[in-house]
């Protein structure tokens, strides 16, 4: 039986942190394989109204630093939070003001918790009185201050917006978490020449440092994309998939931990270390039942942005699965546990509702009604119900289904093309 290779985009979180490393360094950046979808495009957008120059060309991405200018208008950072958190840190050393905005759902999200520690270091930023963007940058006054800060919710963009933000500031900046959250904003940093320190869950990084381009980049391929059609691949129960070229950094690779555990058969091929490990992600075929699971709050980090696909998937186990801890679920694109709740009670999965989770009795040949969801116009959790899609002999109809367009603009047409789920 033949394994069939699956590819995936760039990954979003480690392309959003090229693009705006690069418009700050020293020369022109080449970046490969860059993630096509619309949150990176925001991030393309508000570099662009600061003055970079962004070409794009069929095989790659050129960026051409030019130092940041008063933008003639709002920063539209569209649906992505990462855009907005992670430029408010980048922003508050400049000398002009700018205002960062976006969509209904990001102008709902937090953002308190980067204006308070941003505005400890000396920024003058401002977000509404109720936490929530836009945010307004006032131009610096004095060159920011360096701090020492505990993050108190584990949050990658938060950590990242201090990063940057403690570019621009005076002395050695400090960042302490929790619990760890993805580290590409350490990794990328390093590759830019700057010598970031991490000793356990402190992060610390001088300011005031040029930026020197490593001259080109090539993206590795999105874990958080390849967790979906990994999961798609287990609930077909339809052959061996392998998805090549995919950026293999420990906290966010944990899916695969969570799978084997539940019983799944899955190999990881390094194929070269460099600033991000890459390689493949092979699911073997698969018949055997699965065994439920627990994910509890220590784990949340390291799985936010695949827990709709688990989910999907503990409908698809003998059992009882549960996921406890998982507020930050509450606060992304849209309230995912309650989207997810609302949408399997639909479908007829055995699900409850918690502050911090849920829980669902799955079943293992569990065959779903068909109907109406909505994903809330939540790219992710149109891709989870496209998962569900491959549960049930009737259609079901997503609501707000293009925006997969946000991380993976060709999710449906990989998800529908049979030669990857039909046993060859
Ligand atoms: C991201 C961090 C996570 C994640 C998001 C991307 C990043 O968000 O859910 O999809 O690129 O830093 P939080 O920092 O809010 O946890």
């Amino acid at each position: 039986m033949s394994i069939k290779s699956i590819f995936v985009p760039g990954d979003k979180s480690i392309s959003h942190r090229v693009l705006i490393l690069s418009a700050i360094a020293d020369r022109p950046t080449v970046i490969r394989n860059l993630n096509r979808g619309e949150d990176v495009g925001s991030t393309i957008k508000v570099l662009r109204g600061l003055g970079a120059r962004i070409e794009q060309k069929r095989d790659f991405v050129l960026v051409t630093p030019r130092p940041f200018s008063k933008p003639k208008s709002v920063l539209d950072c569209g649906n992505s939070g990462t855009t907005m958190r992670l430029m408010a840190g980048l922003l508050a050393s400049s000398q002009f003001p700018s205002e960062l905005s976006g969509d209904r759902s990001l102008l709902a999200r937090p953002m308190e918790r980067v204006v308070i520690p941003i505005n400890k270091m000396g920024g003058r930023i401002q977000c509404s009185q109720d936490g929530n963007g836009p945010i307004k940058i006032l131009p610096a006054l004095v060159p920011l201050k360096a701090i020492d800060y505990k993050i108190p919710v584990p949050s990658a963009q938060v950590k990242g917006a201090i990063l940057l933000a403690g570019l621009g500031a005076d002395g050695k900046t400090t960042v302490t978490e929790k619990i760890a959250t993805r580290n590409h904003t350490e990794l990328w940093l390093r590759s830019f020449g700057v010598g970031v320190e991490v000793c356990g869950l402190k992060v610390s990084l001088n300011g005031g440092v040029r930026l020197k381009s490593p001259g080109e980049v090539t993206v590795p391929g999105d874990p958080t994309a390849a967790a979906y059609l990994a999961i798609a691949a287990l609930i077909t129960r339809a052959g061996s998939i392998k998805i090549e070229n995919v950026a293999l950094n420990p906290g966010r690779i944990r899916w695969v931990e969570i799978l084997r555990g539940m019983g799944a058969d899955i190999d990881l091929e390094l194929i070269a270390s460099g600033v991000e490990d890459i390689g493949n992600i092979v699911i073997h075929n698969f018949n055997k039942g699965l065994k439920p699971v627990e994910i509890n709050a220590h784990l949340i980090p390291d799985l936010i942005d695949e827990i709709p696909a688990l989910a999907v998937l503990m409908a698809r186990v003998e059992g009882t699965s549960i996921v406890r801890g998982a507020m930050e679920l509450r606060v992304k694109e849209s309230d995912r546990v309650k989207v997810i709740y609302e949408g399997f009670r639909r479908l007829g999965i055995d699900i409850d509702m918690f502050d911090d989770g849920f829980s669902i009795k799955g079943g293992g040949n569990i065959l779903l009604r068909g109907g109406r969801v909505n994903s809330y116009g939540d790219h992710r959790m149109a891709m989870a119900f496209g998962l569900c899609n491959l549960m049930s002999d009737r259609s079901i109809y997503i609501n707000g289904k293009n925006s997969v367009v946000i991380s993976f603009p060709g999710f449906f047409r990989e998800l529908n093309r049979p030669k990857n789920w039909i046993d060859t």
